[in-house]
């Protein structure tokens, strides 16, 4: 057992001030520190002076096997990205070897994220992720425009999928991802997902996430009439936006960017969650999300294909300034209570909350300059003051270990 004191503990709904926690694997009791020392006589005492406490941050929507990208795709145009991932793919898949993905998990929890969604494209990142000590709802992703290879596009994706339960664990959960409405056949996506409902387990598709897709979908031109021409030889859509939804209807799925989404989609989605992943969204120039569209909605970096940074509290910061209507006080508490408590949830993770009988998962931020500021200000305030002033935690432990502990 540990016990750890920190001046300010985020639950993340409300906040504790000067409490300490008392740990091993879960989070076994939260009170007064000297109440907590005589109660557990026998534990290892950890002081974090001028320290927040916090839960770590679970990112719903990453692509890790493009994590070798920096500036090799481009951006301010979604096609033109694309066929710039076209042209490169091979050469960064390369480059995304183990150790590249290894890092890559480290970092994450570095900057205090230890759960992820991760969107897998081919597998290479399978043994990297069942091994890493990040939790991880591993999406075995499905593409294929053709119809006339729609059994080798399934076969691919089946194998893949039952690699990937070989690894199943607490903290490992295999999952279904079809890409998205104008790259996988109505067949193919039916396929996959009885899967997904034989398997129980969660889906993720991109869908709306340009004008160009919603042109494409709609009329059958646009900038994507030219690309699958080139491609696949194809001229018309191959799904009607409305009747590819309907497949989705009785499976749990995660909607990501839904951007250029029209009211009838809406509807269809309205008990959802939708990934918002607002740099992603900007670097590609596909604008921004009406926030006020979903009931339910995530916060995620997408990977570091469509991104500079994988970091959470970057993403948070940016969505902050993105959506500049929204009062930036109840905004920012809510966009914490989502990157922990509510997306650890949605994942299926006992994790993202300090209350009792979660996991100890949890980060602490440190203000050298002191931490008497920050107690007198409004409870509100702090969760902003916490996201402006922080890019890392200075400690991150998972399941009760400390992961890191940064020497400055
Ligand atoms: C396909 O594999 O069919 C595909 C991939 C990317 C965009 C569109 C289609
Ligand atoms: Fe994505």
């Amino acid at each position: 057992m540990k016990i750890l004191f920190s001046n300010l503990i985020l639950t993340p709904d409300i906040i504790l001030y000067d409490k300490a926690i008392a740990f091993d694997k879960k989070i076994k009791d939260i009170d007064d520190l000297e109440t907590l020392k005589a109660r557990y006589p026998q534990a290892e005492v950890l002081i974090y002076e001028n320290s927040i406490l916090l839960p770590t941050f679970a990112n719903p929507h990453v692509h890790l096997e493009f994590s070798a990208n920096r500036t090799t795709l481009s951006y301010g145009d979604f096609l033109t990205w694309l066929y710039s991932v076209i042209s490169f793919r091979e050469e960064l898949l390369l480059k995304c070897n183990q150790s590249c993905l290894e890092e890559t998990l480290s970092t994450l929890i570095e900057y205090g994220t230890t759960a992820i969604g991760e969107i897998s494209s081919y597998g290479d990142d399978l043994v990297a992720c069942a091994n890493s000590k990040l939790k991880v709802v591993f999406f075995n992703e499905v593409i294929g425009a053709n119809p006339a290879t729609v059994d080798i596009s399934f076969a691919s994706f089946l194998e893949r999928f039952k690699e990937s339960q070989e690894f199943k664990s607490e903290r490992f959960k295999p999952a279904v991802a079809i890409h998205s409405p104008y790259s996988v056949h109505y067949v193919l996506a039916k396929k996959a997902l009885n899967v997904a409902k034989s398997e129980g387990c969660l889906v993720s598709v991109h869908f709306m996430e340009s004008l160009a897709e919603r042109e494409w979908l709609d009329k059958g031109t646009g900038e994507f009439a030219k690309f699958f021409k080139q491609f696949l030889n194809q001229t018309r859509p191959i799904n009607d936006p409305l009747e590819f939804l309907e497949l989705f209807e009785d499976v749990p799925t995660l909607f990501v960017h839904m951007v250029y989404a029209n009211k009838r989609e809406w509807e269809k989605v309205k008990d959802s969650t939708i990934i918002h992943c607002p740099i992603s969204n900007r670097v590609l120039g596909n604008g921004v999300l009406d926030l006020s569209k979903p009931k339910h909605y995530l916060i995620a970096t997408d990977g570091l294909s469509s991104n500079y940074s994988l970091n959470m509290f970057e993403e948070l910061k940016a969505t902050l300034f993105v959506h500049p209507h929204y009062p930036i006080l109840p905004f920012a508490k809510e966009l914490i209570v989502k990157a922990t408590k509510e997306a650890h949830k949605v994942l299926g993770f006992e994790a993202g909350e300090i209350v009792k009988g979660k996991l100890a998962d949890f980060q602490i931020i440190s203000f050298e300059e002191g931490i008497e500021h920050f107690k007198k200000k409004e409870e509100m305030e702090i969760y902003l003051q916490l996201l402006l002033h922080t890019s890392k935690p200075k400690a991150v432990f998972i399941e009760g270990e400390n992961f890191l502990e940064r020497r400055k």
